[in-house]
């Protein structure tokens, strides 16, 4: 019986003391994962994503889209519509605000559409030329309507032309 419950005491004992270390590993992984939160908010911080640089690009796809087209290359058209595309994506995924406005948002209700449309136009072949410079219109349209709301008028989209190398519209508002 006393053997019994010495073991027993020891048995409560040795439990005691995991329960200790325990609870101490528990505080130290505490602290460490509250260090790495806040590693992650100041990473996060820290990395500002630069709209205007993906408005950049966006706009070298886009020319080179319409130069293609017009070309009636459909194959590298395919390519820069698809380039254009995936940019756009990547503009969503950013989840930007731009004068309190959702970049997002509006990228998905007023350009993907109409992209989708150029798209059809380019096919597999041969594309459609009339049909790809009327939706190539109705893009540039939607670049500048989105300009206007996002209160960023003053960028002037112009379907690419030899006039430009830049497919923008440099002059002041009249
Ligand atoms: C969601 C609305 C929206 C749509 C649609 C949109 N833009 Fe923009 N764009 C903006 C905003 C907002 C800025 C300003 C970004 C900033 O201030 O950092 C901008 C900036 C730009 C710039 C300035 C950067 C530079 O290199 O000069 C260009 C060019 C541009 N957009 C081209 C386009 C083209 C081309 C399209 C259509 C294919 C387009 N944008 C569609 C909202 C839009």
């Amino acid at each position: 019986m006393k053997k019994l419950s010495a073991s027993l005491l020891f048995v409560t004992l040795a439990l005691v003391v995991l329960n200790i270390a325990t609870l101490r590993e528990l505080s130290r992984l505490d602290r460490h994962i509250a260090a790495l939160e806040k590693d992650v908010s100041t990473t996060k911080a820290g990395r500002t994503y630069r709209l205007a640089d993906a408005m950049a690009v966006n706009q070298r796809w886009f020319d080179k889209l319409g130069r293609a087209g017009t070309a009636q290359n459909w194959e590298l058209a395919r390519f820069y519509s698809e380039q254009l595309e995936n940019n756009v994506n990547e503009m969503i995924a950013a989840k930007v605000v731009a004068e309190g406005q959702d970049v997002g948002a509006l990228l998905n209700s007023m350009l993907v559409p109409v992209l989708q449309d150029l798209r059809k136009t380019i096919a597999p072949d041969a594309g459609a030329p009339t049909a790809f410079a009327e939706r190539f219109t109705a893009v540039v349209n939607s670049c500048n309507h989105c300009h206007d709301a996002t209160k960023r008028s003053f960028i002037k989209i112009v379907a690419p032309s030899g006039e430009s190398e830049w497919a923008q519209d440099f002059r002041a508002k009249p």
